[in-house]
């Protein structure tokens, strides 16, 4: 037998109307928000998350499902879908409209990490970027379109954070900085933290080992070292979130793993999700469009983890309806009835019903049983007497009680409330 992948799931049909329910909300609220739906290749240049998620960072440096397809091209499988969502706001000349440019997507990611619970090698991601909007009222937006997802989804237990992580202007003072105090203690830091040292070294911040995470969470922070311009951003932030009654927390901590960050970051947590807590991540990227090529553009969005949304649903016990039931089975005795139970089937389909017929030459008997299996609300039996009179006799499959129907009318009939 072949298995599936490591870090991969299945979805099947018994879990899938929970994913069902979390993309109806997510196109419903990115509709009201004015964002659009964009879709865009699973793969793409490796060179496109190099330069745009960063050469220093863990996705890039040790994540990414990168090989060389037959032209000799370097092509990665998506890690993230910022980059990409760039790259189609650049090359489809989105900044040639109004701004700002509101764009969301729900695509696979694809991370070469060591699974765990909430963390996967391809996993999904409900993700929006707002282009073209420098102003701190973007961010606010952007914030609290996430816990409004998350509010209509009754998901309790989750935590907003938010830190501001400057622009290249205060970093660079802050990395002198974060140098000085990582160089006096480089003896205790990992081997990657070492080489980061000289080149990123905020990227020391998240690295996974926990003596680096010791030596980092008494590191001076970045929020401290943040210039006016930024501060006033920050504070203009809190002011509209406040405004529009979004709870958040400031969390110094937060610097995000990914290098195309300014400002504004923030991530949102949940307790349900034990060690791989972050359900949703994001930030200001005001470099990233010039960097790949494009004006000087601001930007900010963030990404929302699919599976460990539906982690928290779950373990919320959180009941979807399923859309799944089938409205009526057509059971046949005899080659003509069954002729005529698939015509049936196929105009009740038309009409939008769930029809089912048996595909494995069951006995009458057997077709009940299955129809009691598969939960339909009603049933029919077609036979020769049927055929030849064009009515049979419709069961409610709860009741019992049973009511002689003509063929062309048993639409109508399954309808009535
Ligand atoms: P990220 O924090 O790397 O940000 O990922 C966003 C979310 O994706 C995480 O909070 C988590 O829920 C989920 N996630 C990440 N890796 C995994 C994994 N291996 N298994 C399961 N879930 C995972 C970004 O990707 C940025 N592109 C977000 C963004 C958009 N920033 C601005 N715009």
């Amino acid at each position: 037998m072949i298995n599936k992948p490591r870090g991969t799931e299945d979805i099947l049909p018994a879990g899938s109307a929970i994913w069902r329910k979390v993309e109806q909300e997510i196109h419903r609220i990115c509709k009201a928000c004015g964002y659009g739906e964009i879709r865009t290749p699973t793969f793409e240049s490796t060179e496109l998350f190099s330069r745009g998620v960063g050469s220093d960072t863990d996705v890039v440096k040790k994540e990414m499902y990168t090989f060389l397809d037959k032209g000799e091209r370097s092509i990665t499988l998506r890690p993230e879908g910022t980059a990409s969502a760039v790259r189609a706001y650049l090359e489809n000349s989105l900044y040639a409209n109004t701004q700002p440019t509101k764009l969301y997507y729900i695509i696979p990611c694809y991370r070469y990490e060591k699974p765990q619970s909430g963390r996967l090698r391809e996993f999904h991601q409900f993700g929006i970027e707002c282009f073209g909007a420098a102003s701190a009222l973007a961010d606010a937006e952007v914030i609290a379109l996430a816990a409004e997802l998350l509010k209509t989804l009754n998901v309790s237990g989750v935590k907003i954070n938010i830190n501001s992580i400057g622009c290249p202007a205060c970093r660079s003072g802050y990395n002198e900085k974060l140098r000085a105090y990582l160089e006096a203690r480089k003896d205790k830091l990992c081997a990657a933290c070492v080489d980061r040292l000289g080149r990123n070294p905020m990227r020391v911040m998240d690295c996974k080992s926990p003596v680096c995470g010791e030596i980092a969470a008494s590191a001076p922070k970045i929020i401290d070292n943040i210039c006016g311009d930024c501060r006033e951003h920050f504070d203009g932030v809190r002011a509209h979130l406040d405004n529009i009654g979004i709870e958040y927390g400031i969390n110094p901590d937060i610097v995000r793993g990914l290098d195309y960050y300014t400002r504004t970051v923030f991530e949102i947590t949940s307790d349900a999700l034990g060690a791989q807590s972050a359900v949703c991540g994001g930030g200001r990227y005001d470099g990233l469009v010039k960097e790949l090529g494009g004006q000087d553009t601001p930007g900010i969005g963030f990404a929302l983890g699919l599976e460990r949304l539906v982690m928290i649903l779950k373990s919320q016990q959180t009941v979807f309806n399923s859309d799944d039931g089938v409205d009526i089975f057509i059971a046949a005795i005899g080659a003509e009835a069954e002729l005529l139970a698939m015509k049936l089937a196929r105009d009740l389909r038309s009409a939008g019903k769930s029809a089912q017929v048996d595909l494995c030459g069951r006995s009458v008997k057997a077709q009940m049983k299955y129809a009691d299996k598969l939960g339909a609300r009603f049933s029919v039996v077609i036979g020769d007497d049927e055929v030849a009179s064009g009515t049979a006799e419709l069961k409610n499959m709860e009741t019992g009680e049973k009511v002689a129907v003509r063929l062309d009318d048993v639409g109508a009939a399954i309808s009535r409330p």
